[in-house]
């Protein structure tokens, strides 16, 4: 096992720069997660570690070896992509074993590898089948036990879990987890899906347009994100974002366009006179019968939570009750904010401005 660096790393296309200096430091054994829109370098970044894509400027390590120069085969890296790349006149125990022959492994050492990753991924009974006779999740299982057998220091996955329909990819999700709670190896997982990667991450880079926007554990990204890009990109529903500037009289008083007065417990001295948005969690708003008016837009029941759309003074807000609730579109109800979990943003630059 060995941990992965990125240090000022960039990647050009022609004149075109997708990735501009990037820095990641990634610990032996630790799950980290690249996640962001399409389009913002995750592929092209994983690439690069894999050594399928040369790097224009930078360095990248794998275990303090700098692999820069290093063709993929010498990397001790497996790959797991997209759409599992697998072999389909080969059983499933060929493909799994396929790397191994190309390494010139005995069959006995094969087979038992094969045998052994079978059985961590539950393939077992299905090793002499073909994968047109596997289910999504069983070839995704397969291109994992590809990677498995290897027995690599770093284990990379490029969206493995977008091909498969929304239940399964909870499944596996758990599944990947869990494999890697067992085997431990060193971990670079990509999705645009900020779900999985709050889910399975130990960390999380957040990538946006060939930059690293913030590197934290998840609830840490969660609780403090560093931008209005982070702050909008994680969280399901997504942060509330208002305009507007804190009163000059009272700069616990956070004045939206309209005038209405949201609270602020600890306002940022370099908060005051400027243009500010301020983010609110749809979890930190509350019925409370002493509360603002507001008046109801949209509600969702799923059962286990309420989800409201509310006009609050001439902003919509998003709000996430875990009570069921009674109210019809056009009735005003009352709602209270839980202003320690408000964050105030500069409005020009998006850096959250601490207190
Ligand atoms: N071989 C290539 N030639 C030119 N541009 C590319 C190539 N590969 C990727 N790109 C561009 O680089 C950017 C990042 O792509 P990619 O790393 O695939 O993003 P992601 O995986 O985050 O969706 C995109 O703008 C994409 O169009
Ligand atoms: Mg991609």
């Amino acid at each position: 096992m060995a941990g992965v660096d990125f240090v000022d790393v960039r990647k050009s296309f022609g004149a075109f720069p997708v990735i501009k200096g990037v820095n990641i430091e990634i610990e032996d054994g630790e799950f980290v997660i690249l996640v962001g829109p399409s389009g913002c370098g995750k592929s092209t970044l994983l690439r690069m570690l894999a050594g399928l894509e040369n790097i224009t400027a930078g360095e990248i390590r794998i275990g303090n070896r700098v692999v820069n120069r290093l063709p993929p085969k010498d990397r001790d890296i497996a790959m797991v992509f997209q759409n599992y790349a697998l072999y389909p006149h080969m059983t499933v125990a060929d493909n799994m074993a396929f790397s191994l022959m190309l390494a010139g492994k005995p069959k006995e050492e094969r087979d038992k590898r094969v045998g052994v990753a079978a059985e961590i991924l539950g393939l077992a009974k299905l090793l002499d089948r073909y994968p047109r006779q596997l289910s999504g999740g069983q070839r995704q299982r397969v291109a994992m036990g590809r990677a498995i057998v290897r027995d690599p220091q770093v284990f990379l996955f490029d969206e493995p879990l977008s091909n498969l329909d929304a239940k399964l990819r909870v499944a596996m999700r758990a599944e990947i987890k869990e494999l890697h709670q067992r085997l431990k190896t060193t971990t670079v997982y990509v999705t645009h899906d900020q779900i999985e990667a709050m889910t399975m991450a130990d960390k999380i880079v957040v990538m946006h347009d060939g930059i690293v926007e913030q590197i934290g554990a998840p609830l840490d990204l969660y609780d403090n994100p560093a931008n209005l890009f982070v702050a909008g990109f994680i969280g399901s529903p997504a942060m509330n974002m208002i305009k507007g500037r804190l009163d000059a009289n009272d700069p616990n008083r956070f004045l939206t366009a309209d005038g209405t007065a949201l609270p602020v417990a600890r306002p940022a001295a370099a908060a005051r006179g400027r243009d500010l948005v301020y983010g609110l969690r749809p979890e930190y708003i509350a019925l409370d019968p002493n509360g603002l008016p507001a008046e109801v837009v949209v509600i969702e029941p799923t059962g286990y939570e309420t989800q409201m759309i509310a006009r609050l003074g001439g902003n919509e807000v998003t709000c996430v009750f875990r009570e069921r609730v009674n109210a019809k579109p056009g009735e005003t109800i009352r709602l209270s904010i839980d202003a320690a979990h408000v964050h105030l943003f500069d409005a020009d630059s998006g850096r959250r401005l601490f207190d």
